[in-house]
């Protein structure tokens, strides 16, 4: 009887991962929550005061991630669209923030955010989208980012989602700063920040 909680802890969030990748699986974007070793290096760079938005939050492995990392729960925000996963968000993490937003539109539905965060952690389908939905991702997150802030952000291609005329633009770069080599399936990590 006493192994029946961590296992329902564990089982819970895998079931309603499977239960949204049948319904739509382009919007869930993945073959499985991320693992343990893909959430600490998305919580790269972050410590105690770090405020963090993290978009696609899904199950909440990565949000797992970037708590282990002792960042505050007042100091993290969670965005999700699918309502079965922000239920499931909201059970998990009761003292965290849940958004059921568009991870597109954060600054314009919510601008007293606007400049508010150091870190976007990202855990957003990036293939799936088209180019002008990564380019509003962008400039979105950057409009929600304080002026040293960077945006977390992986992918299972090995070379970085966000095109190089898509960050010159405005401004950007991208660094690889890790790969998830035991995850399933293995995943890229990239910092991207603003050219000083
Ligand atoms: C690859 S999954 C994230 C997995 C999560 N990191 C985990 O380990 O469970 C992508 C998530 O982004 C969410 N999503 C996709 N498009 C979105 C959007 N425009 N706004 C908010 N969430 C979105 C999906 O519902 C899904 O939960």
């Amino acid at each position: 009887m006493q192994s029946s909680a961590p296992q329902s802890a564990f089982l819970q969030p895998f079931g309603r991962f499977l239960r949204s990748w049948v319904s739509n699986p382009a919007a869930v974007g993945a073959l499985a929550p991320s693992g343990r070793e893909l959430s600490r290096l998305m919580a790269a760079d972050l410590h105690a005061d770090s405020r963090v938005l993290e978009l696609g939050a899904g199950t909440g492995n990565l949000t797992r991630g970037i708590l282990d990392a002792r960042v505050r729960p007042e100091n993290l925000k969670l965005v999700e669209i699918d309502p079965a996963f922000v239920r499931l968000l909201q059970r998990r993490f009761a003292d965290v923030e849940v958004l059921a937003i568009d991870a597109l539109s954060v600054a314009r539905s919510l601008p007293h955010l606007i400049g508010h965060f150091d870190c976007v952690v990202s855990g957003l389908p990036l293939l799936l989208l088209s180019r002008a939905q990564r380019l509003r991702l962008l400039k979105n997150s950057f409009r929600l980012l304080a002026p040293d802030g960077v945006l977390h952000q992986f992918t299972y291609a090995a070379k970085c989602p966000l095109e190089r005329d898509l960050l010159a633009r405005l401004g950007l770069r991208a660094e690889r700063i890790g790969i998830a080599a035991r995850n399933f399936p293995p995943a890229f990590v990239y910092r991207i920040r603003r050219v000083q």
